[in-house]
C-alpha cells in the first residue's frame, strides 16, 4: 500500500506531539505507597472491565520510561502530555504526600527534558483516589478544593521545569460515563449525583488554574475537551431530541461555563440548585489554550432506561469506520476546528487524535498498520485544510505513543504508534511511528 503522503508547510513553531495517561500506561499500581483510584476498584469489579483486564502491570511504564522516552526522542516529537496520577503522589487522596510519588514525576520531567521534548503535564486522566470517592468523590463540593491541593503539590514540585498545564482529561467523558452510565468509574446511573459532579469538576478546574497561576509564573494553563459533533441515529424526532441533550452535555457542559461562564440552557435550569452565588466566576477563569481530543462524530439515540432519557446510537450502516469500529469523518474534524476556534477565540491543540486497531506482528515480527496511517493522513489533512482556512491550531498530538489499557475494553483496541506486546513488554515500533517520524522531520524542513 503506498504511504499517504502529508503536507509539508505547516505554521512556524506547530507543535508535534504524542499523548498518554497515567492509569493506562504505568502499571506499578501497588508500587512506592500508591494506593487504589476508583479505576482500580472498577477494574476488580465483575463484568465491567473486557477479560478482567486490570491496569495493574499496564506497559510498565513506572519502570521503563526511559527507554519509552527515547523512543519519543527519536520520533522527534517537540511535546509530551502525560498525566499525574493522583492517588501516586497523595495516596488517600489528601493529606501526606507521598515523596516516592512525587519522585517519579520528577524523574519523568527530568528524562522528557533531556530528550529535547517539552512535558505537558495533565492534573487528572480519571484516577481519582479510592479514598476520596469514600468520602463522595466528585459528588462532593469540597472535591474541588482536594482538587486544588493536590494541584499544588505537583506544581510545586514540577513547576520549575513543567510550563505546559492541564487541569482535567475530557471532563465530559469521565462525568457522563462514571455518573450516568456506568461506562467507567465509580459506575453510577444517577441524575442527581451527575449534575453534582459536573459542578464541582468544574469548580476544580477553576480552583485549580488558580493555583497553577499562583505557583507557577509564565505557565500556560489549558483544559482539554473532548468535542465532537453529535448526531441522531436515524432521522427519528425522539433522536433528534436525544442528539441535543447529548451535544449540551458533550460539547457545552465544560467549556461553556468555563470560557463563557454560563451553563448551556437545558443544563443550566437542572444544575441550578447546586450553583451556589459567585461560582461562575469561579470556574470561569482565563486560560491560554484549548485542548481538543477527537476521534469522530458520535451518535446519540433515545434510551429511557438511562437517567437522561438518551444514550449512545450507532453510525449508518455504511460508514466508515476504523478497525474497532468507530465512525471515520475527517472533514468533520476540519469544520470543529474552525467552529472552535471562532467559538472560544483561544489557540487549540489537538490533544489527542488516532485509531484504535487489533494490530499484530507478522512472521518478520513487523506490525503493519495502514489503517491507521490512512486516518491520521486524513486528519492531519482536514487540520492543515482548518488552517489554510483561518483556524488557530497551533499542535497535534498523537493518541497514543504505546498500546495501553482501553478503560472498559482493557487491552483489546491498540491505539499505540509502538506496539507492545503485554506478555512480555516487547515494544515494537508500527509502520505509522515512521510515517509519523517522517512527517515531523518533513513539516520541519517545510517550515523553515
Ligand atoms: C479518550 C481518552 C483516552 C483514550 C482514548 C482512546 O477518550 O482520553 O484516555 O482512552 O479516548
Amino acid at each position: 500500500m503506498p504511504t499517504p503522503p502529508f503536507p509539508t508547510a505547516w505554521p512556524e513553531g506547530f507543535l508535534w506531539g504524542v499523548s498518554t495517561s497515567s492509569y493506562q500506561i504505568e502499571g506499578a499500581a501497588a508500587e512506592d505507597g500508591r494506593l487504589p483510584s476508583i479505576w482500580d476498584t472498577r477494574c476488580r469489579t465483575a463484568g465491567k472491565v473486557a477479560n478482567g483486564d486490570t491496569g495493574d502491570v499496564a506497559c510498565d511504564h513506572y519502570h521503563r520510561y526511559a527507554g519509552d522516552v527515547a523512543l519519543m526522542r527519536e520520533l522527534g516529537i517537540g511535546a509530551y502530555r502525560f498525566s499525574v496520577a493522583w492517588p501516586r503522589v497523595l495516596p488517600r487522596g489528601r493529606g501526606a504526600v507521598n515523596g516516592k510519588g512525587l519522585d517519579f514525576y520528577d524523574r519523568l520531567v527530568d528524562t522528557v527534558l533531556a530528550a529535547g521534548i517539552e512535558p505537558w503535564v495533565c492534573l487528572y486522566h480519571w484516577d481519582l483516589p479510592q479514598a476520596l470517592e469514600g468520602l463522595g468523590g466528585w459528588t462532593h463540593r469540597d472535591s474541588a478544593g482536594w482538587f486544588a491541593d493536590y494541584a499544588a503539590v505537583v506544581a510545586r514540585r514540577c513547576g520549575d521545569r513543567v510550563r505546559h498545564w492541564a487541569t482535567f482529561n475530557e471532563f465530559a467523558v469521565f462525568t457522563l460515563f462514571g455518573y450516568a452510565m456506568d461506562w467507567g468509574a465509580p459506575g453510577l446511573r444517577d441524575r442527581d449525583a451527575h449534575l453534582r459532579a459536573i459542578h464541582h469538576v468544574n469548580l476544580a478546574h477553576g480552583a485549580g488554574v488558580d493555583v497553577l497561576r499562583d505557583l507557577v509564573p509564565g505557565a500556560s494553563i489549558g483544559a482539554i475537551h473532548n468535542q465532537q459533533p453529535v448526531w441522531p441515529e436515524g432521522e427519528t424526532e425522539p433522536n433528534r431530541a436525544a442528539a441535543q441533550w447529548l451535544d449540551e452535555h458533550w460539547n457545552h457542559a465544560f467549556p461553556d461555563p468555563q470560557l463563557r461562564g454560563h451553563y448551556p440552557p437545558r443544563i443550566a435550569e437542572v444544575i441550578e440548585p447546586y450553583v451556589r452565588a459567585g461560582d461562575l466566576a469561579r470556574i470561569c477563569r482565563p486560560l491560554d489554550w484549548f485542548g481538543l481530543n477527537h476521534y469522530g462524530p458520535i451518535f446519540a439515540k433515545a434510551d429511557p432506561s438511562l437517567p437522561w432519557g438518551f444514550g449512545w446510537g450507532s453510525p449508518p450502516a455504511d460508514a466508515p469506520r476504523s478497525e474497532i469500529g468507530w465512525p471515520i469523518y475527517p472533514e468533520a474534524f476540519r469544520d470543529l476546528l474552525l467552529d472552535l476556534s471562532r467559538a472560544y477565540r483561544l489557540p487549540v491543540y489537538v490533544t489527542e487524535n488516532g485509531a484504535g486497531g487489533d494490530d499484530r506482528p507478522d512472521a518478520a515480527g513487523r506490525v503493519r498498520d495502514p489503517k491507521r496511517v490512512s486516518y491520521l493522513a486524513a486528519h492531519i489533512g482536514s487540520m492543515h485544510d482548518a488552517i489554510a482556512a483561518g483556524a488557530d491550531v497551533r499542535g497535534y498530538f498523537v493518541w497514543s505513543v504505546l498500546d495501553n489499557f482501553e478503560w472498559g475494553s482493557g487491552y483489546g483496541p491498540r491505539f499505540g504508534l509502538v506496539h507492545v506486546d503485554f506478555a512480555t513488554q516487547a515494544r515494537t515500533p508500527k509502520s505509522s511511528y515512521r510515517w509519523y517520524r517522517d512527517l515531523i522531520r518533513a513539516a520541519a524542513a517545510g517550515s523553515r
